[in-house]
């Protein structure tokens, strides 16, 4: 069964880092974007990235790959559950940082922009449930 590998942590938890040493397809929203408009979001543009990513992951599995990652932060329920699909398996791919680290990382890297947003995912975060997520967990060190 072909699986695709979810990364699983809010901004700067190291996931590009994480799937950039997987030797894998990539697939990343962020890249995306920048590809779409040049821009870091536009909300406007929302519903156009994440069409892109689901064809993006359908045909890098279409071609022959076995394996795909899906470099996004899927800190919720609802973001896991719109990746369920016949054609693949989900694997989940947790980054340990804690909202901390990411904070520090983010300041490191002079980049005040996601400071909020790190804020806020964090608040809004699912840690997986074994009961209702029906899937393999993983964790990536
Ligand atoms: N395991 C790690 N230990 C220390 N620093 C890391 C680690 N993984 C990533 N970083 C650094 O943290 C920052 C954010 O990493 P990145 O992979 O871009 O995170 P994300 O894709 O989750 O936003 C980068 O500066 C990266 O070099
Ligand atoms: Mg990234």
């Amino acid at each position: 069964m072909k699986k695709l590998w979810m990364t699983v942590g809010l901004p700067r938890s190291g996931k590009t880092t994480s799937a950039r040493g997987m030797n894998m397809p990539i697939v990343n929203p962020d890249s995306i974007r920048l590809a779409l408009h040049g821009q870091r979001f536009i909300e406007e543009s929302e519903p156009m990235v994440w069409a892109m990513a689901k064809y993006m992951v359908a045909a890098l599995f279409e071609a022959g790959h076995d394996d795909v990652v899906l470099d996004t932060t899927n800190t919720t329920v609802k973001r896991r559950d719109e990746w369920i699909d016949k054609r693949w398996v989900r694997k989940m791919v947790v980054m340990p940082a804690t909202k901390e680290t990411c904070i520090e990382r983010a300041n490191a890297l002079d980049d005040a922009y996601i400071l909020p947003i790190i804020e806020k995912m964090a608040a809004q975060f699912e840690p997986y449930d074994w009961a209702n997520e029906d899937m393999e967990w993983e964790r990536h060190i």
